[in-house]
């Protein structure tokens, strides 16, 4: 439609029509079923309010969708189509690893691929909008929705949040009718949530805001990002949701987003819980007066909101966001199609369709573990090795995560499935997943691991134990886990952990005991499959870790990227008391962010860099020659890490700005060049202005934030 059309449209519209095309529902307000992922609430709603609604979120089929579009067209007055929107984070059906997983790939293109097939198969079902990607910055391991963040460094987080919104938007939604609209969430600050515990008070300054917040957000609306979902939280005493400084002045006006604002779940309502409204009149007035454009899950809008707009006379800014409604239904070609996207494709194209979400899911399964340690390279299995397998994970299907919402879980591919479609001499103990390993289970496992040359311990979370709503003060690992691994370890010294995650835990305790550990997250539909293949060796691992294990819950938040302090502790001190320290624990993690090892021994040499001086309208190449040492093939990723030794704010002691995956063959070696311009230089300054500044930089390359085997020192000059 034109947008002559649209403003014909808008103009016809009612008042009452207008407000409803702000509100969004579940299903099940016109039919059982459906998604429910936040409180539910009680109101009062008529037909005729109901049959001018303007959107749907959480439909599970692509009936539900045709049903509720054809019972909602008949009765709308203009016929403007319904947009479904749904939670598609890894996946519809055919579930991706978790996104941390993901993002262990440090490839732009994988999580680009993940949104384009999760789109076809989302889309054959009705959906047009997903509630994806999380730009969440994240450095706390308590707070269980780090499941689904890209990790800790923002640099990262913003490469990964692009692919996302590529992936899924593709070029022309108005005719690509397999991809959808993405919308970037929770803006801004939830994953600082204070104490990990979700939902809870955030507070944090605004240079760290711009710093670290914003970035991923920026990405994601460069990248042309349709929608922008709030958050929960506060932001300067104020929740997101109802404030006007950022939604206005940063959103809209810094990061210069035009699209669709939208709120997260029953958060209009939620300001009355937050005290900063006394009723769900006032919710409504602050949530629109700020430029909340549709209210998720509550009635705030639809039962107050032509009163504002009349009281107020904001009948404008009642017409733009309609207008920014109707524009995305019309970017999305909703009017032309309004049954978009549903059974577009023939049975034998929607066979190939899952056919080829399949091999991808295994593919990249397989590149998203991280093997956090190997000793005397104990992985992969050895030819004729007697194996035991044993633990609550190893038959266990719960492998998809908390967000694979109507992911197939009965159709998971299990460890013990996967491993034994090899040709190996296989023992099974499996104990049921999330329940408390038993002493008699120990026992047996004690036995099992006798009789065998090497145990797989198959332990770790449930979907339940990470994900939303799902904080933890304890990140050890829970239900008797680490005595198994204990007691398994006193009569087996050949103990590899896989271990199935959505959250950095504290290992501490079972490290000691196992040669290896491979962290293999919420693998996703093909988990048991590409855990075996690369616990047999016939893949490599070579996932790197976006976000950091700590030592202890007590070091967190914690980010590879701190801050120097007055008092830093460094090698030549960490005798001294009076330094920034922990008196009974080491101030590093226990694997660093940009860690993860390979069955290649990969060695970095430098190879010079171009100059050690430069100016702003120069570039400077820093040259990497990368040697496989092995005798196999692998993968790894050569990160390049800067610091800014004197700036006019307080600078991390090391920043990620630069990385590249690499595979080479036995004995093969490659250089590596990576270009660096002042843009790599900005940050935020106390005036929240981006700029780079004259002076040294430290650079190191490595293999990891820890272990950078090449330095050079550059000077910026202005
Ligand atoms: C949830 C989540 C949000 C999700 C939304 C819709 O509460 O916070 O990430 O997209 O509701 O399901």
């Amino acid at each position: 439609m034109e947008k002559t059309d649209l403003k014909k449209l808008l103009s016809e519209m009612t008042i009452a029509e207008k407000v409803g095309q702000l509100v969004q529902l579940t299903p099940d307000f016109f039919l059982a079923g459906g998604e429910i992922t936040g409180p539910m609430q009680e109101w009062k709603m008529s037909k005729e309010q109901l049959f001018q609604i303007g959107s749907v979120l959480g439909t599970h089929t692509s009936e539900q969708v045709m049903k509720i579009q054809e019972m909602y067209l008949e009765k709308s007055r203009l016929k403007i189509p319904l947009v479904f929107m749904a939670d598609v984070i890894h996946g519809y059906e055919s579930i991706y690893p978790i996104p941390l997983a993901l993002a262990a790939t440090f490839s732009p293109e994988i999580v680009e691929e993940v949104a384009r097939l999760s789109s076809k198969e989302a889309t054959e079902a009705g959906v047009h909008v997903t509630f994806s990607p999380m730009g969440d910055h994240v450095m706390d391991a308590r707070w269980g929705r780090v499941l689904e963040s890209n990790g800790e460094d923002p640099t990262l987080s913003s490469a990964l949040t692009r692919g996302y919104v590529r992936g899924y938007q593709g070029n022309d939604l108005s005719i690509e009718k397999n991809r959808m609209a993405a919308c970037v969430k929770h803006f801004v600050g939830y994953g600082a949530a204070q104490g990990g515990r979700d939902y809870n008070t955030v507070d944090i300054s605004h240079v760290n805001l711009y710093q670290n917040y914003l970035p991923a957000f920026q990405a994601a609306i460069d990248e042309g990002v349709e929608l922008v979902m709030t958050s929960f939280n506060t932001m300067d005493g104020i929740p997101v949701t109802g404030n006007k400084q950022m939604i206005q002045k940063v959103l809209r006006g810094d990061l210069g987003f035009e699209g669709v604002v939208i709120s997260d779940w029953a958060a209009v309502v939620e300001l009355i819980a937050h005290r900063v409204a006394a009723d769900k009149k006032e919710a409504a007035e602050l949530a629109f007066s700020a430029g909340v454009d549709m209210d998720m899950m509550s009635d705030s809008y639809q039962t107050h909101l032509a009163e504002i707009v009349l009281e107020k006379e904001q009948q404008e800014i009642l017409d733009e966001a309609v207008f920014r409604i109707l524009t995305l239904k019309n970017t999305l070609g909703l009017f032309e199609d309004p049954y978009r996207g549903l059974k577009e494709q023939t049975p034998e194209q929607l066979k190939q369709t899952k056919k080829e979400l399949k091999q991808s899911i295994l593919s990249i399964s397989e590149k998203t573990p991280v093997l956090l340690k190997n000793e005397d390279n104990v992985l992969p299995l050895k030819e004729g090795q007697k194996v035991a397998l044993i633990g609550p994970k190893a038959r266990s299907q719960d492998i998809l995560g908390a967000w694979s919402w109507i992911g197939e879980q009965e159709k998971a591919i299990s460890l013990a499935k996967g491993l034994k479609e090899k040709d190996l001499d296989l023992s099974i103990l499996a104990m049921e997943d999330g329940q408390n390993v038993t002493e008699n289970e120990i026992e047996q496992a004690i036995q099992l691991a006798k009789e065998n040359e090497i145990v797989l311990l198959a332990v770790g979370e449930t979907s339940e134990e990470s994900g939303e709503a799902a904080s933890l003060v304890n990140i050890r690992l829970s239900r008797n886990q680490e005595q198994l691994i204990h007691a398994v370890s006193k009569v087996n010294a050949n103990v590899v952990v896989v271990l199935f995650n959505g959250r950095p835990l504290d290992l501490s305790n079972i490290v000691v005991d196992t040669r290896a550990i491979l962290e293999v997250w919420f693998p996703g539909s093909e988990g048991g499959r590409s855990i075996a293949n690369l616990l047999m060796g016939e893949v490599n691992p070579e996932g790197k870790l976006p976000m950091s294990f700590p030592r202890a819950v007590g070091q967190l938040p914690l980010s590879y990227m701190s801050l120097s302090t007055g008092r830093p502790m460094h090698d030549g001190n960490n005798d001294q008391k009076y330094i920034s320290r922990y008196m009974d624990e080491a101030n590093d993690p226990l694997f660093s962010f940009g860690h993860g090892l390979s069955y290649c021994q990969f060695e970095c040499l430098d190879n010079g860099i171009s100059q050690h001086s430069f100016t702003e309208d120069q570039t400077v190449e820093v040259q990497v020659l990368v040697k496989n040492k092995s005798q196999i093939a692998g993968g790894t990723t050569v990160q390049l890490y800067i610091e800014d030794v004197v700036a006019q704010v307080a600078r991390p002691v090391k920043e990620l700005k630069k990385w590249e995956k690499i595979y080479l063959n036995a004995k093969e070696e490659r250089m590596i060049t990576f270009e660096l311009s002042s843009d790599d230089l900005k940050y935020i300054h106390h005036d929240l202005s981006m700029s780079a500044e004259k002076g040294l930089f430290n650079l190191s390359i490595g293999l990891s934030s820890q272990e950078r085997s090449i330095h050079h020192e550059l000077l910026y000059v202005v």
